[in-house]
């Protein structure tokens, strides 16, 4: 995880670098998937640092502004209908999809998140003690709620594992599936196989801490395609072929 501790200055800097050195995903994808700062960028990060704040949280766990600027930057673009993502935290990555989709004026976020009962973490189903877990139901996505993000969000509170199949078998398709919950080998490989048959043609897989376990590289391998990753954290998958309509965008 990057921590979001920079100034305003290095930030611009380190997304102008990411943008204008196409990452591992090659030339063509960069051409068709712009992602560049897009207006508004400062005025994101300005309003997150204020809920933020405003909450009185502390450690952030989230992939910090630059990736939270590429999870914008895809959901403005490809325009999805349905993001379901596996672990909120306080939120600070769901504020990011939310305030696209309502720029988009149009999609759904469905967040599922298990909270954690003791300031000591859980212990992952790797069997290793993850500090990462939100403490207490009421801290889940207070980030989403203090910035009034909730009109496109639906929370459901509870174990990936038991929540997200029916999820998937009631929504049916999905554009967006990002996983950011239990980063063990075992979750994350089960996270990959279970969400990738609902994603719809030239929709994401997308992926936080892909450099944690060899997962993400075996799952993208699995489904024929070199594993894509940003800034060796975030990882993306495309089904199928890209979308002509998106090429424009
Ligand atoms: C790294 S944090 C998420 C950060 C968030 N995506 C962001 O960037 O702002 C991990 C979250 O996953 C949740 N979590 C861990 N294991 C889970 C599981 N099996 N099912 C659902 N959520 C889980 C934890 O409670 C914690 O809130």
């Amino acid at each position: 995880m990057i921590k979001a501790k920079t100034s305003l200055g290095a930030y611009w800097r380190e997304l102008k670098a990411r943008t204008i050195v196409p990452w591992r995903l090659g030339r063509d994808f960069h051409r068709t998937y712009r992602v560049e700062p897009l207006p508004g960028a400062r005025a994101r990060r300005r309003l997150v640092d204020k809920a933020v704040r405003e909450c009185g949280l502390g450690e952030r766990y989230s992939v910090g502004p630059w990736l939270n600027e590429v999870l914008y930057n895809f959901t403005r673009i490809a325009r999805p209908d349905v993001i379901v993502e596996t672990g909120v935290h306080y939120g600070i990555s769901s504020a990011y999809w939310l305030m696209a989709l309502e720029a988009n004026q149009k999609g759904t976020l469905y967040s599922i998140d298990l909270p954690c009962l003791t300031p000591e973490g859980q212990v992952n189903a790797d069997g290793v003690r993850d500090l990462s877990y939100v403490t207490g139901v009421d801290q889940t996505g207070v980030v989403v709620k203090r910035m009034g993000l909730t009109a496109r969000w639906k929370l459901l509170l509870g174990d990936a594992r038991t929540l997200l199949p029916g999820l998937l078998a009631d929504l049916g398709r999905v554009g967006f599936f990002y996983h950011d919950s239990d980063h063990s080998y075992e979750h994350q490989s089960w996270e990959y196989r279970t969400a990738w048959p609902y994603i719809a043609a030239g929709g994401w897989l997308m992926s936080d801490d892909v450099q944690w376990t060899p997962a993400f590289t075996e799952f993208s391998q699995g489904v024929g395609q070199a594993p894509k990753t940003w800034l060796n954290q975030l990882g993306v998958l495309q089904k199928g072929t890209l979308v002509p309509s998106l090429r424009s965008a």
